[in-house]
């Protein structure tokens, strides 16, 4: 026996004739995080899709908290889904409902969960993720990462075992994604959560990353920890490095505490004008 939270065992998975994933393996610990990398087309969301079960593989062998869940029916997923849990790109959140309202949703009605608690838990995520000024705003006036905040305090609020990530810093602006990036750092230093992110942002990686599978061309070409990754003299992997890293201004954001909250406060000070 070992303490792997999730395994992915030799996956394959194809669409029509194209081959997506190809005996791709790897674990997470209990309470680690890995980041999938990979080039966008590569199969990154395919591999969270099968995790969660909307997708079936069409070999290998999918290992959630000790039991193989590869062939669990839909109604079995929805069980699971309460312990593991999914933010998407796109954040998924209601437009019709305030973010306070998007982040009770999945309390609404659930046993033991009166107004008064799910209140407090509301309340409790939006300070953790840094919107608690912003519980009465629509989805439609957030911009893109402030959705993010609201759309991962969503995901926390069934307080889940963990928790994945799907592109979280992309088509958001580098002083936003800088914000993302640490509001995801101090959830896992913070709550320990068994955690997946997925990305093509190799400082994102660096940042949060216990260990790092690195998909190509369908296969995982790497898988361990980031050191082992960053210092790899595989030619394929250092031109995939240097590559990201030729974008310096992400970095500098990344180290400046005023700067990261700034533009979570501008939002919030235009909403505050707007409801005057
Ligand atoms: N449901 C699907 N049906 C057919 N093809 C799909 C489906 N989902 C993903 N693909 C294809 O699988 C490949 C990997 O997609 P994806 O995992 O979304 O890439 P990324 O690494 O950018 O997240 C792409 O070529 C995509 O078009
Ligand atoms: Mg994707």
């Amino acid at each position: 026996m070992n303490d792997h939270f999730i395994e992915f065992e030799k996956i394959s998975i194809g669409f029509g004739d194209q081959p997506v994933l190809k005996e791709v393996s790897f674990f997470v610990d209990q309470g680690e995080t890995l980041v999938i990398m990979g080039r966008s087309g590569v199969g990154k969301s395919v591999a969270l899709k099968i995790l969660m079960g909307f997708l079936k593989p069409d070999s290998g062998r999918v290992i959630v908290s000790g039991q193989d869940v590869t062939q669990w029916t839909e109604k079995q997923f929805q069980e699971l889904h309460k312990r593991v849990t999914m933010v998407f790109q796109s954040g998924a959140l209601f437009d019709s409902l305030t973010a306070a309202e998007n982040v009770a949703f999945p309390l609404v009605g659930k046993p033991d969960w009166d107004d008064g608690k799910i209140q407090a838990r509301v309340k409790e995520l939006l300070d953790m993720l840094e919107v608690e000024g912003l519980a009465d705003t629509l989805p439609g006036e957030l911009p893109t990462g402030t959705k993010r905040a609201v759309a991962i305090a969503r995901g926390l609020a069934m307080e889940p075992e963990a928790i994945f990530y799907d592109e979280p810093t992309t088509m958001v602006d580098p002083i936003m994604s800088a914000h993302v990036a640490e509001l995801i750092l101090k959830l896992k230093k913070t709550l320990k959560k068994t955690s997946i992110v997925v990305t093509h942002d190799t400082h994102l990686g660096e940042k949060l990353a216990d260990r790092i599978v690195f998909l190509h061309e369908g296969r995982a070409e790497f898988f361990g920890p980031w050191k082992d990754f960053a210092a790899s003299g595989d030619p394929l992997l250092k031109h995939f490095l240097a590559e990201d890293r030729l974008i310096p201004a992400l970095d500098m954001v990344i180290g400046d505490p005023i700067d990261v909250s700034a533009q979570a406060r501008d939002a919030k000070a235009q909403v505050s004008a707007r409801n005057v």
